[in-house]
């Protein structure tokens, strides 16, 4: 029952079929009538190409306490033509959507059309970029282009909506601020959509900050609204504790955004993107770090947040062309999951709150009053249930930058608290806490408490309560008994312990310290509470057994139960290390066993089980040698037939630039080439007088392009995002009289993001206009242009690894990125080369080397393959391919990342490996590419789901053809 003043808005039938299991009101989101904190996660399926890992996420999220996994579809990766939207393979979010229901882990789906992720064009497919129709509207042309995507979309979702999948929300579009009629009829079309397919869960919309927004109400409003925080901003500084300039919202437009729903974040900062260039998500993740979650996730809370999801909870990686130019391979976003599926600090302090939320249901109903403490340092917030009375007290320095240690007391009802004498509350740096008052749990009632709950539940005949603390601090505990109770408390461990009796009230007192069971027997149910330092509460797993809750303490990671009958609880995990597991679970349970193997276990005197877990075997790399050798880029030379290229001789664009008078159309994008490098020759007659080139050419961000002259290199030149002409000097010995070829190679960067109301993704790559200049000016001679792109553009051949994964290299589009490309000397390749290694002129040079793992069974041993920084004087920029699958770019001169993260099912973990590396050498005369190694990050043994190799062609001659090493 809500207070007068809340009422419940029920989400109206949108189908037949019922959405009565959807609700809510200004506190909190309902499902079935229950309150639900949602707790979500975000991950992006298609920057981790290899489906089976998917679920390892999904069981990773569930175990540290998320119950909401909140995916980006990228409409671009399932549609490379106007034909196409394929939900195959990689791209199966069928196969998505039944792990997450598998593993019991809701999803808030997000299919665009527009995301913006640092994806290249935002996620919009990349054919729709020579189109007319202007993006997020009404216009025909733009309906027709989303809606083969969309309704296949809608028809998986409705068959996993909750309650018969996991689907309980689900995202139009993506922060859009436009609400002209024509973008509210676009949004219309897009529920529209979904509801003929039978789609009855709640939309909602995301916002780009909590500033005004036209989706609070009106046509095509969205039910729910929220809006993306990301309170220290992007970027991974150096100097990384600084937070000083942090976002500070203003609290009336978070309570008062969409009136009657709950406060709700769909992005909350989780780490951040970093540029080309930048310092490394390394940094991103000390800005980010464990103190930053125990701040700022607590800090949502004094507004009565509810919903967040943290962006990004698993970030993944940008393999092949998902980038957008400004980002490079990584997206690890030094976010709680790191890119090679690693836990962190950051994970178990998500999981502290996660399973908190998830326990203590009367933080879903609360409202703000202010607390009162003894220093004017810190600030007391408090969340009352305004039925139950329960409240939590959420402390922070009021300055949340500020590194004070502080000791303070409280006011709980009218007790100044701690009642100890001479003991403190304490806020040591940037810390936070949320200290729980008035609150029944099971059936026990606790006053207050001054060290945070962590979670409860009842094992066997006995309640328990898990509390965590920092270590050293002092912590209070009282709890109101039953009438003529007398209490027995039995401390096991811990320090500074104490109980004292007054009237109904227990009060206990202790300093935190490793863990220690705390035993209460009183007229009521027994009580044991388990107090754990932050080390022992990381690695506290809540399991949900069918003999009712267990906690286990101890290992990196516990799953769950890999087997629901018999008398063993059958435990599923990963050890980072040898380690020492301790139980509090049901006497029914005889036996304990990890990972099916029966374990020792020894009883402690209270009760719980010990057992100790073997850590991971030693996973060996094999140094990489032998390599082969081979060189492309035929393109650059006079000879070299170009007859079957794309003749530029399209006179028409619909691109906001228009070509130049009398000059056809260059941009690639209008000859259906999106992603990749892109060649271009222009033939032209000389008269001999041509001295420059005036080029334009625009590659995005960060990018740059090489030319030649009948095979002469001239150069390499400096691109960007907006197309700035450059003049080129002709090798006069070069030229000749008549006949004559200019090659340019485009490294194009991918398309621009849309960012708000615009068709900034429609930005050309390629080539603008190019004019030959004599001495006294324009020259008369014209040049004709031919293209050339990624193999079928968007015809794509290799449909398995999808639209990202090559462009328009020689190499690439003659297979030798593919494992059982005959790169041998017979086809001219050199063999037995070792690193580093000078490859000569300008161009690009191909690498190749096989490498055999055997990785120990059961275990996880994340790979890197790790590339040596190059003496100051190389420049090149770098592609591999690691069976077949373009994993990673390097750029020398910008950096950061020389180390790329393959994911196992890429990588063949227990067999023969292919590397290929296309290396493009900036120098003139020499270059020489540097060593090769991989490298484990670190080892775990793994419990988790198998995985398998990706499927995906090797190359066949039938489709590349054969080529030699030129
Ligand atoms: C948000 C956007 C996300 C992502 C994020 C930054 O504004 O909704 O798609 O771009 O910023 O990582």
């Amino acid at each position: 029952m809500e207070g007068k003043k809340y009422q419940t808005h029920t989400h109206l039938a949108r189908s037949s079929n019922s959405s009565s299991h959807f609700s809510w009101d200004s506190y909190s989101f309902k499902v079935d009538g229950e309150r639900v904190f949602i707790w979500g996660g975000e991950m992006h399926p298609f920057r981790l190409p290899s489906p089976n890992l998917w679920k390892d996420i999904f069981e990773k999220l569930k175990a540290t306490g998320f119950n909401v996994v909140q995916p980006y579809f990228h409409w671009g990766f399932h549609s490379w033509n106007s034909d196409t939207v394929d939900m195959t393979g990689i791209r199966d979010i069928e196969a998505f959507l039944k792990m997450a229901q598998e593993t019991g882990i809701y999803v808030s789906a997000r299919p665009g059309p527009y995301i913006n992720a640092e994806t290249t064009a935002g996620g919009f497919a990349l054919w729709t970029k020579p189109l007319n129709a202007s993006s997020r509207t009404d216009d025909p042309e733009w309906t027709a282009a989303w809606k083969p995507y969309i309704t296949k979309m809608a028809a998986l979702l409705e068959k996993y909506q909750y309650p018969k999948g996991p689907v309980i929300m689900l995202q139009i579009d993506n922060e859009f601020l436009a609400a002209e009629d024509t973008n509210r009829e676009y949004m219309t079309l897009l529920e529209q959509t979904y509801k003929d397919a039978g789609i009855y869960v709640p939309t909602f919309h995301n916002s780009p900050g909590d500033f005004y927004n036209p989706w609070t109400g009106g046509k095509g409003a969205p039910d729910l609204l929220g809006y993306d925080l990301y309170p220290l901003g992007f970027g991974c500084p150096v100097n990384y504790t600084d937070w000083t300039n942090f976002y500070n919202p203003p609290l009336t437009s978070i309570t008062q955004y969409k009136a009657d729903t709950p406060v709700f974040l769909p992005e909350y900062g989780g780490g951040a993107f970093d540029n080309w260039g930048g310092n490394g998500y390394e940094y991103c993740r000390l800005h980010t770090n464990e103190n930053y979650n125990r701040v700022f996730y607590r800090w949502n809370l004094e507004w009565g947040m509810t919903m967040q999801s943290t962006y990004m909870t698993y970030g993944g990686t940008n393999w092949g062309h998902l980038r957008f130019p400004e980002d490079y391979t990584s997206y690890d976003y030094g976010a709680p999951i790191t890119e090679s599926r690693q836990l962190s600090n950051r994970t178990y302090e998500m999981k502290l709150l996660g399973y908190f939320f998830a326990t203590a249901k009367d933080l879903l109903q609360t409202e703000k009053v202010n607390g009162t403490v003894s220093s004017s340092l810190v600030t007391d917030v408090v969340r009352v249930n305004p039925e139950t009375k329960a409240e939590f007290h959420i402390v922070r320095h009021t300055d949340m930058t500020s590194l004070a240690d502080t000791k303070f007391s409280m006011s709980i009802g009218n007790v100044s608290v701690p009642q100890e004498p001479n003991t403190f509350i304490r806020l040591n740096g940037r810390d936070s806490k949320i200290l729980s008052a008035n609150l029944d749990f099971l059936g026990q009632h606790l006053v207050y408490s001054t060290t945070d709950v962590l979670t409860w539940g009842t094992i066997d005949d006995t309640d328990y309560l898990v509390l965590h603390g920092l270590a050293g601090e002092q912590g209070e505990v009282v709890l109101r008994l039953p009438s003529d109770s007398k209490p027995k408390v039995k401390f096991f461990g811990g320090h500074s312990t104490k109980s004292t009796v007054s009237g109904s009230q227990l009060r206990l007192n202790y300093v935190v310290d490793g863990l220690f069971p705390i035993e209460i027997t009183h007229a009521g149910k027994p009580l044991t509470i388990l107090v754990a330092d932050l080390k022992n509460a990381y690695h506290m797993w809540r399991l949900d057994t069918r003999n009712g809750p267990a906690f286990v303490f101890g290992s990196y990671l516990v799953r769950g139960e890999s087997s629901t009958s018999g008398k063993t609880l059958t435990l599923r995990g990963d050890a980072d290390a040898t380690d020492t597991l301790e139980i509090f679970g049901s006497k029914k349970f005889k036996d304990v066993s990890w990972n099916n193997r029966h374990l020792k276990i020894k009883k402690s005197q209270y009760g719980s089980y010990k057992a100790k877990i073997e850590g991971p075997p030693a996973a060996v790399v094999p140094k990489l040698n032998g390599w082969t050798v081979g060189h492309e880029a035929p393109e650059a030379t006079a000879e070299f037939d170009d007859s079957d290229w794309v003749v530029a001789n399209k006179t028409k664009t619909f691109n906001s630039i228009q070509p130049p008078a009398g000059q056809n159309v260059l941009y690639a994008d209008d000859y259906a080439f999106h992603v990749g490098h892109l060649w271009y020759r222009g033939h032209f007659e000389a008269t001999g007088d041509e001295t420059k080139l005036n080029i334009t050419v625009q590659g995005g961000s960060y990018s740059i392009y090489s030319a030649w002259l009948n095979g002469d290199y001239i150069g390499t030149f400096q691109s960007s995002g907006s197309a700035k002409p450059n003049v080129l000097d002709l090798p006069s010995d070069a030229l000749v009289v008549g006949n004559n070829v200019v090659s340019i190679l485009v490294d194009a960067m991918g398309s621009d993001e849309s960012g708000w109301p615009s068709d900034v993704f429609k930005a050309y790559r390629g080539l603008h206009a190019a004019n030959l200049l004599t001495k006294s000016g324009l020259s008369k001679t014209k040049i004709t242009w031919k293209l050339q792109g990624n193999l079928g553009g968007t015809d794509i051949v290799d449909t398995h690894r999808g639209t990202f994964n090559t462009g328009g290299k020689f190499g690439e589009r003659k297979g030798w990125h593919l494992p059982g490309f005959p790169a041998t000397r017979a086809n001219n390749f050199t063999t037995g080369v070792s690193l580093p290694h000078d490859f000569g002129k300008a161009g690009i040079a191909w690498y190749f080397t096989n490498f055999t793992l055997n990785f120990p069974k059961n275990t996880d041993n994340p790979l890197v393959v790790s590339f040596d920084k190059p003496a100051a004087d190389e420049h090149y920029r770098a592609e591999f391919f690691l069976n077949g699958w373009n994993f990673g770019k390097l750029v020398t001169d910008l950096g950061p990342q020389f180390d790329f993260p393959v994911p196992p099912g890429i990588l063949n973990t227990n067999g023969v490996n292919h590397l290929a590396i296309a290396v493009h050498g900036l120098n003139k005369d020499a270059n020489t590419f540097a060593d090769v190694k991989l490298k484990v990050l670190a080892s775990y043994t793994y419990g988790g789901p198998a995985w398998v190799q990706t499927e995906a062609p090797d190359f066949d001659e039938k489709v590349y053809g054969l080529s030699a090493s030129f």
